[in-house]
């Protein structure tokens, strides 16, 4: 007979094969400890809403390119405003889109026009909700008759000087009417020290924040933003003033460039296939918010994939927005925001 005790199984024995540090699920294995792990949290504030508005007060069109956005007239956009607020709603972003005939110039006259859809949408907005946060897209392209960002010389080039005079007009005309924040996204070289300038002549400066579009590529990810907001350019390309591609370097110095400048905040854009840019942008730009823009093109790519069944839309939308907030981000402009502010009720 053996005079050997019995093992029991539960006992720890030498032969344990793994070493205790490759060991990592006991740090994941319940849903709250998955949130624990996230460094930078996703939360409805999080969430900036683009709002597309049109110089017809009674207009509610549908956007074929860009799923479930709408084309709005002030009279309608309110009331929607209201049940995304009634849902924890926080900040807007305007693009004016005018419809009108012969609106459009060489100078983007109408960018600024004070019955024009973003002038009338700041003021009808910030009466009826005084705490919703509401950014200023500011650009020309919407306004132009060529459809490029800023003014042009007969060969086509812009003429810096006189366009950001232009979009220092507009921002301040923007910050005027009431808007919280004024965004510029054209790319032009200098004009966030031109606006933060005329927001300081203006005496806006201390209530109005600056974010600046700072790492804006041009690429294939706008198509059904421009179809919405009628800017694609009549002819040639943005080249000459996004960035390229490839183009690190350039978006690290555009990026220092503009915080010396005085930009508030930072927007980096696209966002998903531009997460190394973020994360530099979060290195440089430590001090400020940091914002990425997931852009027309990547929204309407994510959802003709779950539409034909390669992704699950919700599923996907948390996993690029937690690629944002993992790359430093904790600000994102998204076509998404609606949802995101059910989804997040349900987590
Ligand atoms: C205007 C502007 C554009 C976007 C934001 N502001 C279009 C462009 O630069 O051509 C794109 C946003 C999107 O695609 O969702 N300059
Ligand atoms: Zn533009």
């Amino acid at each position: 007979m053996s005079s050997e005790p019995t093992k029991h199984v539960a006992t720890y024995t030498a032969e344990q094969p793994t070493e205790i540090s490759s060991i990592l699920s006991g740090g994941y294995h319940h849903p709250l400890l998955r949130t624990w792990q996230n460094e930078r949290q996703l939360t409805k504030s999080s969430f900036i809403y683009p709002l597309f508005l049109s110089d017809d007060p009674e207009e509610e069109t549908v956007i074929e390119s860009l799923p479930k956005q709408k084309r709005w007239g002030v009279n309608k956009v309110v009331p929607y405003v209201r049940s995304l607020v009634a849902k924890g709603l926080k900040a807007v972003i305007l693009f004016g889109v005018p419809m009108a005939e012969g609106v459009k110039d060489e100078l983007a006259t109408a960018a600024d026009d004070p019955n024009g859809p973003v002038i009338v949408t700041i003021k009808a907005l910030k009466a009826e909700f005084p705490d919703l946060f509401v950014i200023c897209d500011v650009c020309l392209c919407e306004y132009t008759s060529h459809g490029h960002c800023g003014i042009l010389r007969d060969d086509g080039s812009i003429i810096r000087e006189q366009s950001v005079r232009r979009l220092a007009a507009v921002a301040v005309n923007y910050a005027r009417a009431g808007a919280n924040c004024v965004a510029p996204s054209d790319m032009v070289d200098g004009r966030i020290l031109a606006i933060k300038r005329g927001l300081l002549d203006a005496g806006l400066a201390h209530r109005t924040m600056l974010m600046s579009y700072s790492a804006k590529f041009a690429g294939n990810l706008y198509g059904p933003f421009r179809d919405a907001a009628g800017s694609a350019p009549s002819f040639g390309d943005r080249k000459c003033y996004q960035l390229p591609t490839g183009g690190r370097g350039l978006a690290r110095r555009a990026l220092a460039r503009d915080l010396a400048e005085g930009a508030d905040a930072i927007i980096v854009k696209p966002s998903t296939f531009y997460l190394d840019i973020v994360s530099d942008a979060k290195e440089i730009c430590r001090d400020v918010p940091l914002c990425t823009y997931q852009v027309s093109g990547e929204y309407a790519m994510l959802y003709a994939a779950a539409e034909k069944g390669v992704v699950d839309l919700k599923t996907i939308a948390f996993e690029a927005a937690y690629g944002c907030l993992r790359a430093g981000a904790t600000l994102i402009i998204s076509y998404f925001t609606p949802e995101f502010l059910e989804w997040l009720d349900e987590l």
